[in-house]
């Protein structure tokens, strides 16, 4: 043998031998992911195949069930298509929640019923509040703590209303106006509406001297509505006043949503007109703050209620705008701002801290 043909053999040992490797290699890697992926399936069903935790879900926990209702978490993908997180109320996976709801009405003032384990590094502590700063206790202690707001404000870190959206070019069906028997409507949870002495009441009052308003009670009082009877109420009412118990900025939401989605004018008192310019279109509802009393009003109304072209003018936005009914039982109520929290948390991986919370809400 010579060197050279030698040196031939042992190159082509090395070549057959690689080659065999090789082939058992491609042999492995095909039985192998034959065994975790039918050869047949679909891209989609490969995915799943490849990943084999299929919930890689973020937890969310809410630590208090405000007012004790028992909120049904599925409802989340029912109504607004949201199924990015793991809502939960199961203390127990605390540890392992990246976002923790903690409701202000339920904090108790010693903080003691707040989470005691330490906050693992990756958890925010979402501040959930849904009064106005005129009805919100400054419980101490509670300025630092958050890291996340989430609010009907439209600066929070997470808002919660029920905005008017624009309309796709394409759906432009005519507005048709609802049978109307009542001129102006009220729907209180107080059944007696003349006994507060709040401004609001007042108003009323003075407003009802100088024309007839259809008061109408809510859950829990005698004259009850039921939820099923809300809209289609108020679409038979061409006014609705919208009568907030607080003015405070953006403090406004379902009373002036409602007469929207029914098809009848609101009549609101609240925030300044242009704090409800920067939510609804000009020209879709009626401010008490545009006349010099209770009177003026009344007699504006009057007015419109027999000029029915004036009337419709405040229907005009509907070809551009739409707005959405709100859910109404307060097992529903709640589940919107539940459901925005987990979105944001499965979307919203930044470090947030919220510094001088009582600063930013009572500003
Ligand atoms: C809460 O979560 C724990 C841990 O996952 C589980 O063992 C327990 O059964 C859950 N409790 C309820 C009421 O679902
Ligand atoms: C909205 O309408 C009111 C009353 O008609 C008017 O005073 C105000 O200037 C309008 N605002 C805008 C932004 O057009
Ligand atoms: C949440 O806020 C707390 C308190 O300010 C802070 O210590 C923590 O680092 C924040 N965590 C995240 C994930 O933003």
């Amino acid at each position: 043998m010579t060197a050279s043909f030698s040196k031939v053999l042992g190159l082509t040992k090395l070549a057959v031998r690689g080659l065999i490797c090789f082939t058992i290699v491609i042999f492995l890697y095909f039985a192998l992911s034959a065994s975790s992926c039918p050869p047949t399936s679909t891209l989609s069903e490969r995915k799943t195949c490849e990943a084999p935790e299929p919930t890689g879900k973020p937890i969310v926990l809410l630590w208090t069930l405000p007012f004790g209702v028992v909120f049904d978490f599925k409802l989340c993908k029912t109504y607004f298509n949201i199924d990015s997180c793991i809502l939960t109320d199961n203390r127990s996976l605390y540890s392992k929640a990246e976002g923790v709801i903690l409701f202000h009405k339920d904090i108790s003032w010693d903080l003691k019923n707040l989470p005691q384990e330490p906050r693992p590094y990756f958890q925010k502590w979402i501040w959930f509040n849904v009064e106005s700063p005129t009805n919100t206790a400054k419980i101490p202690g509670l300025e630092n703590l958050f890291n996340l707001t989430l609010s009907y404000r439209r600066d929070a870190d997470i808002t919660v209303r029920n905005e008017v959206t624009i309309k796709k070019t394409d759906t432009k069906e005519e507005f048709v106006l609802p049978k109307k028997d009542k001129r102006v409507c009220w729907i209180v949870s107080n059944k007696n509406p003349a006994t507060g002495t709040t401004l609001r009441e007042k108003y009323y009052r003075e407003l009802s001297r100088h024309i007839k308003i259809d008061v109408f009670g809510i859950a829990f009082t005698e004259h009850f509505l039921e939820f099923e009877k809300y809209y289609p109420t108020l679409a038979t009412c061409k006014f609705y006043l919208s009568f907030e118990n607080s003015r405070n900025k953006d403090y406004f939401g379902e009373k002036v949503n409602g007469p929207l989605v029914a098809g009848a004018v609101p009549v609101v008192l609240g925030p300044p007109r242009e704090n409800y310019e920067q939510f609804l279109p000009n020209g879709s509802f009626i401010h008490v703050n545009d006349f010099r009393d209770a009177k003026g009003l009344a007699t504006f109304l009057k007015h419109l209620d027999k000029d029915h072209e004036a009337y419709m003018s405040y229907f005009e936005w509907r070809k551009y705008y739409k707005v959405t009914p709100h859910l109404l039982t307060l097992s529903k109520e709640f589940i919107q701002p539940f459901c925005l929290a987990c979105d944001h948390i499965s979307k919203d991986k930044a470090y947030h801290v919220i510094n001088d919370l009582y600063g930013w809400y009572f500003s």
